[in-house]
């Protein structure tokens, strides 16, 4: 999620194109300038729906580009080392930064600028399986001021499948991107891989920036990013957000960091509903989701 200083706090979903914005946060006039603009093949786009491990992301890539070295992203926030491209006013920067421009987003496929569909740049795209998904974005809509906070969970519920959030529908994002990823340089992750085997995964991100670190470097990277020391790490936790975008007495965005904790959330009938949906929204996108760290095999 986009959070930085400075914002008002009259905040509204405007809806752009299928897309819901935020007020005040985003603006349609960036977004239009962000769809021509030129991409360079060094450019390196992170793409994921909200809570599906941005953050984790925006960490591990600037780790890599610092070859683990924590002191070159030290006192300088996430936000800033990988920032938001839907953010308003972000282009002028985004147009004269250095390369490599690494960016963030949680738009859809067809916002972004076109040239990512022309093979230009790298797509890496993390995704988290939905059912916890909606029970992170859940716990993050209670203390986050920008966004409408929930009667109760069961309200949230019904408001995530029908894409009623920012962010839209879940799988209208996922099946967009996925649905596209052969005309991008495309790299597929998930958030569950992620927990299973980081250091795989980060290797496998080197692979696909071209990106050589020795032994040493991808541990450091591997350490400086787990859930534990990102907690600790006030430049990787969003714990420095003024509290008119988020209330850190109401939340923690490093909340649990695991796999499955909608078992703690749903009741029968709500996973019943839940697969059923997911089952018919999904057929014809046969993406695998691991829904428990114990069961990792199985799938919806
Ligand atoms: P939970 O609310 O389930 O704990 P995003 O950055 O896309 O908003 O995602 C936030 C989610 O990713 C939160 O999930 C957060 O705890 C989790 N997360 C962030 N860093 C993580 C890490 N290093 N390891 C595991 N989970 C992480």
């Amino acid at each position: 999620m986009d959070v930085s200083e400075n914002q008002p706090t009259d905040f509204q979903l405007i809806p752009h194109r299928g897309f819901n914005l935020i007020s005040g946060i985003h603006s349609t006039e960036t977004l239009e300038q962000l769809e021509k603009c030129e991409i360079r093949d060094t450019d390196i786009f992170v793409i994921t729906y909200p809570k599906s491990g941005t953050i984790w992301m925006q960490q591990i890539m600037t780790l890599i580009e610092a070859k683990g070295d924590l002191n070159a992203t030290e006192n300088i926030p996430t936000s800033m080392r990988i920032p938001w491209i839907e953010l308003k006013g972000s282009m002028d920067e985004f147009a004269s930064a250095p390369s490599p421009r690494l960016r963030v987003s949680h738009l859809p496929y067809y916002l972004v600028p076109q040239a990512l569909r022309q093979n230009k740049g790298k797509v890496i795209y993390v995704a988290r399986n939905p059912k916890d998904i909606l029970v992170s974005y859940y716990h993050f809509h209670m203390y986050a001021e920008m966004l409408e906070t929930p009667k109760d969970f069961e309200e949230f519920f019904e408001r995530f499948l029908e894409g009623r959030v920012f962010g839209n529908s879940w799988f209208d994002h996922i099946q967009g991107w996925y649905g596209h990823k052969d005309e991008m340089n495309f790299l597929y992750l998930t958030y569950e891989e992620m927990k299973q085997d980081i250091k795989g995964a980060v290797l496998k991100i080197c692979t696909f920036i071209g990106k050589q670190l020795n032994d040493e470097q991808i541990e450091n990277v591997v350490e400086h990013c787990t859930f534990n020391n990102m907690k600790k790490n006030k430049n990787a936790n969003y714990e420095a957000v003024p509290d008119n975008l988020l209330n850190q007495k109401k939340g923690k965005f490093m909340r649990k960091g695991i796999i499955g904790d909608w078992k703690n959330h749903f009741t029968v009938a709500q996973n019943e509903r839940f697969d059923k949906f997911f089952h018919e929204r999904m057929k014809d996108m046969p993406l695998h989701f691991m829904w428990d760290a114990q069961d990792c095999a199985t799938t919806a």
